[in-house]
């Protein structure tokens, strides 16, 4: 397993550090091919996975500080959109501060005010913690740069950005880089628990087309964290290790050969196997929706014989991500269109595709 490097910094009240000032990141979420599903303490994944970075679904955060002038140990307000965040975001920006000051303590100094916006609206299928909390990472990064008067390489601060994501929300250490992103160790001779790697296939899985069908919006029923609990005691916990390792492997060298037959079987098993996990759990759950069903079946009738180059995937709720290669866009999307015609639904689909990672606007 790659290790991950402690990098030395200058000790705190580091006279040339900028003590005022404002960064801004934008980072994209991701689609998981081969799912992250179960974890050990410290968000350290019982699997490998590999995702798609997304392109268009992105969170935008700007962080401004400076110093603190009270006598909270963490300072700092959080707003997304126009509305002050709640609790629940609160302590996990908190938790995230926290594990930043372990190796840059001179933050605990400042007074943060974080603005965060989506482009996209919560619960329908993508991820925003992933996209939040890797834009929220590269932010307090390059702030605990700044305050310290120190650099690094553009990889080496990807890495440590993806690093700090994952202790935020596991997934979110997919989303810095792109096109693909691999985590986990085991999966690649240079592939980690504590971070995630790019992945750069072959060039006809450069861009991607991904329709999400939001089946329904609201919130989750199960929560990320309870959701990976489930694996602690589950029966088949050891075969799903096995079977997300050998999945892993055999989906890079699929991809690196411009397979897409081995890329839809595998990449399908995956989502079919996630949730067969969790109908099989000691506390069953159930989360696809008949209409999830009915969509997958009658996709693949249509397919059938076809050749298309495309593959569903879905995350732990019922909407589904439909990945295909530009030139089945139009009978793909016509597809989606008839179909919604047909059963007489009225349905959001989101337009994304393969994007690069994140970016550093200010
Ligand atoms: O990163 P988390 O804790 O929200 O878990 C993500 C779990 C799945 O979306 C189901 C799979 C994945 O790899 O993204």
């Amino acid at each position: 397993m790659a290790e991950f490097g402690k990098i030395q910094f200058q000790k705190k009240n580091n006279p040339t550090a900028e003590q005022k000032g404002t960064v801004e990141w934008r980072s994209p979420s991701n689609i998981a091919l081969i799912k992250y599903w179960g974890k050990h303490k410290g968000q350290i994944p019982m699997n490998p996975s590999l995702s798609m970075t997304l392109k268009y679904a992105f969170t935008q955060t700007e962080v401004s500080w400076e110093p603190k002038n009270t006598n909270e140990k963490v300072a700092f307000d959080f707003f997304l959109g126009h509305e002050k965040a709640g609790e629940e975001f609160e302590k996990r920006i908190e938790m995230l501060i926290r594990h930043f000051a372990n190796e840059f303590p001179q933050l605990l100094d400042y007074r943060f005010n974080i603005k965060s916006i989506n482009t996209f609206p919560h619960s329908t299928g993508i991820a925003s913690s992933a996209s939040g909390l890797s834009a929220l990472a590269l932010s307090i990064l390059s702030v605990a740069l700044k305050t310290n008067a120190a650099s690094m390489n553009y990889d080496e601060q990807v890495q440590k950005a993806s690093y700090y994501a994952r202790l935020g929300s596991g997934s979110a250490c997919r989303s810095v880089e792109g096109p693909y992103m691999i985590w986990g160790s085991g999966a690649q001779t240079n592939s980690s628990d504590q971070y995630a790697i790019p992945f750069t296939p072959h060039k006809d899985f450069h861009k991607i087309h991904d329709s999400i069908i939001l089946f329904d919006k609201r919130p989750k029923k199960v929560g990320s964290s309870a959701g990976h609990a489930l694996m602690k005691e589950h029966p088949y916990r050891k075969g799903r290790i096995e079977q997300a390792k050998k999945n892993t492997k055999k989906l890079i060298e699929a991809m690196n050969a411009g397979d897409f037959e081995t890329w839809q079987y595998i990449t399908e098993q995956e989502a079919l196997s996630l949730h067969g996990l969790m109908m099989s759990s000691p506390q069953p759950v159930l989360l696809l929706e008949p209409n999830t069903l009915k969509f997958i079946n009658d996709l693949l009738e249509f397919r059938t014989g076809k050749g298309y180059k495309v593959a569903f995937t879905i995350d732990a709720g019922p909407n589904i991500h439909l990945l295909y290669a530009p030139s089945d866009r139009k009978a793909i999307q016509d597809f989606i269109g008839s179909w919604l015609l047909d059963n007489h639904l009225n349905l959001e689909v989101i337009d994304d595709e393969t994007g690069n990672g994140a970016k550093q606007l200010f």
